[in-house]
């Protein structure tokens, strides 16, 4: 069994391939679709999604897992093909989004916890047979007067280590996501201590419930600036700060970290992954798991007209080079402009 978790995850951050997060929820699809002027039915869920699927060249090269929600997981492509088969039949490994989302935390007025942890075993046998191999959960920690708790940030770090351990005993790796936001008017040294004591948090309790580090990878936000801030660290800082709070945290038996992008630009999520990977050595893979970095062109470029999905296609494809470059430390401002 950890053999199979392992293969898995070292698949999902092979060389200059990362994550697509394309598991927005009903709510979050919604607003993304709201942005276009397009109205958010399940058809039009599936053409979108399938537009990106589709993008093989892409997919074969840039991108080694999706992260699904649960419709998609079970949609067919138009012309009947399984959504998750046009995925692996690029190679890509088709993967799920298991939590129920963040609530508010009792007595923690500012303060989230995620849940989903309910069933959650009989669900990971279905998405098994559904074709999942990976798994993800988010938990969401802000940062503000007093905040993080350490309420908080036990009560996520707990439900992210059950999440883990029920998928690593169904045979599916967990992505383990603490997500400390960068809304607010907090620098970067305060981003700094919240995700080093997430992450500490974090990896004491997956280590309490006994969860093999080698068969998960780790979705972290990266060291930023809050976006309120009126001083924002440059490029080579974040870079500086990510992996120096990384490296305090986060045991070398983790073969991988696949980045969220959080609401960076498009262009700052890629400059900021490939100065890592270029100044950087580090005991584990360094990538991507972007939702929104990885689709707001394309989304755009779309606008729900059957007529632009060669240009949406073109715009994904392109992101998806940028961050495939990046994921190596190879990527640098003048092959963004030759594209
Ligand atoms: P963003 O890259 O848009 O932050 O989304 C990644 C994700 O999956 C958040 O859970």
């Amino acid at each position: 069994m950890t053999a199979q978790l392992e293969t898995t995850a070292q698949a999902m951050v092979a060389d200059g391939k990362g994550i697509l997060a394309a598991d927005e929820s009903s709510g979050t699809i919604k607003k993304r679709f709201d942005s276009i002027g397009v109205e958010s039915t399940e058809d039009n869920r599936r053409d979108y999604r399938e537009m990106l699927f589709r993008c093989t060249d892409a997919m074969k090269t840039c991108i080694s897992g999706v992260i699904l929600f649960d419709e998609t997981l079970r949609q067919k492509a138009k012309d009947g093909t399984p959504l998750s088969q046009v995925i692996s039949d690029t190679g890509a490994i088709p993967g799920i989004k298991v939590d129920t989302g963040a609530k508010d935390l009792a007595g923690c007025p500012g303060e989230m916890v995620t849940e989903g942890l309910d069933g959650l075993r009989e669900r990971y046998a279905e998405y098994y047979e559904l074709g999942a191999r990976f798994a993800k959960w988010r938990a969401v920690i802000n940062i503000g007067e007093r905040i993080p708790s350490r309420t908080c940030l036990e009560a996520n770090a707990h439900a992210l280590a059950r999440y883990a351990a029920l998928a690593q005993e169904a045979n599916i790796v967990p992505i383990v996501e603490p997500e400390v936001i960068m809304d607010g008017p907090h620098d970067i040294a305060q981003c700094f201590d919240a995700t080093e004591a997430a992450l500490n948090t974090l990896y004491d309790e997956l280590y309490t419930q006994r969860v093999v580090l080698e068969g998960t990878v780790l979705k972290p936000n990266m060291v930023l600036s809050g976006t309120d801030c009126p001083t924002q660290a440059g490029i080579e800082e974040v870079a500086e700060q990510t992996v120096k709070c990384l490296k305090r945290a986060v045991p070398s038996a983790v073969p991988g970290i696949c980045f969220l992008s959080g609401g960076q630009s498009d262009e700052d999520a890629t400059a900021h992954l490939s100065a890592m990977n270029a100044m950087f050595d580090c005991p584990w893979k360094l990538s991507f798991s972007y939702g929104r970095a990885l689709q707001a062109a394309a989304l755009k470029a779309w606008g729900g007209k059957a007529e632009n999905v060669a240009a949406a296609q073109a715009a994904f494809t392109h992101r998806a080079k940028m961050n495939s470059l990046a994921a190596t430390g190879k990527w640098n401002t003048e092959l963004e402009q030759a594209a």
